[in-house]
């Protein structure tokens, strides 16, 4: 019988050095998309695949990731007194049940197969989902569901996947693809970061995996790959070499790269647009504004 996902591993232990100098003090995990930080986002995804267990993979200067899903006593007996209900109710989302969360370290940055192997006692013998905050999945659906879903099927490993453009292929981990059945793609082979002359597709793993336990100790021996960082996609590979089944699932839903600038500004303004109490003046606003650079000039 294939066994259900409880576990998720958020590995969140990286420098963001891509949005410094704000990352010096201010974890990217935090950051706010509207008004929730990145991390909720993910937090939620999870919640809804039926992920009852958190794992955060974190590093020095983290601590305001650890207090945001504490309880805020002092304030919410302010909030209390003054009758804001709706904002009490805005705190619920980011309450976890004593003991659904735990935080593991890592003390130095060497890539994100490491973060995920720091986690593996918590993990033990089953499969656990690994998802990147940085990584913003807007979906009817939420992305992990359907992979949950999905898993369900096909067991084994799966990896969220989206196609890309041919010359992008040297930002992503690219998967060696089988013939597909609707949006799932069997995987025979994955490369990080490969030039376009020499990429297997065009069809990029997205931060978002459920990987069996076996990927956790192929991370024990495997060497450091692209980078100079120890890579879960060397890991994953190393796994489908020894026959591991693997997919990866074209999910439905728009993923945003909150890991860069541009990005982050996209998933801004699509967050804002879609929000009830402010799309339709934010779109006024952005309507309003001066086209092509005008305003720089
Ligand atoms: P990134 O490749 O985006 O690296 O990591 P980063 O350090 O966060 O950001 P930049 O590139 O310096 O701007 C992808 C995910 O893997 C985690 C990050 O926290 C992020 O969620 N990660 C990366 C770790 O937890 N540990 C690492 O050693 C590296």
């Amino acid at each position: 019988m294939k066994q259900r996902v409880t576990k998720a591993i958020f590995p969140v232990a990286g420098l963001g050095t891509r949005f410094l100098p704000a990352t010096k003090s201010i974890p990217k995990e935090i950051m706010t998309l509207v008004d929730r930080p990145l991390i909720q986002y993910a937090i939620d995804e999870a919640r809804a695949a039926g992920i009852s267990e958190f794992i955060f993979v974190t590093s020095r200067g983290k601590s305001a990731l650890e207090d945001y899903f504490d309880r805020a006593p002092q304030l919410e007996a302010e909030l209390r007194r003054k009758g804001k209900k709706d904002l009490l109710e805005a705190l619920r989302t980011t309450e976890m049940v004593s003991g659904a969360i735990a935080y593991i370290r890592q003390q130095r940055p060497r890539g994100l197969g490491h973060a995920v192997w720091c986690a593996r006692r918590l993990v033990g013998n089953e499969p656990f989902a690994v998802i990147l905050p940085d990584d913003v999945i807007a979906a009817d659906k939420p992305c992990l569901q359907q992979m949950v879903e999905a898993h369900a099927e096909t067991g084994g490993n799966l990896i969220a996947a989206m196609d890309v453009p041919p010359q992008a292929t040297g930002a992503y981990g690219i998967i060696d693809p089988g013939d597909a059945v609707g949006r799932l793609v069997p995987v025979t082979g994955m490369v990080e970061k490969p030039d376009p002359a020499v990429a297997p597709s065009t069809l990029a793993v997205v931060g978002r995996y459920i990987l069996t336990p076996d990927v956790l100790r192929n991370l024990n021996r495997i060497k450091t790959g692209a980078g100079g960082e120890i890579q879960l996609t060397d890991a994953i590979s190393a796994d489908i070499a020894e026959g591991a089944r693997t997919h990866a699932l074209r999910f439905e839903g728009q993923r945003y790269d909150c890991g860069s600038k541009a990005g982050f500004l996209e998933a801004t303004v699509a967050f804002g647009l879609a929000r009830p109490d402010l799309g339709p003046d934010f779109a006024r606003f952005l309507d309003s504004l001066p086209r092509h650079g005008a305003a720089a000039e």
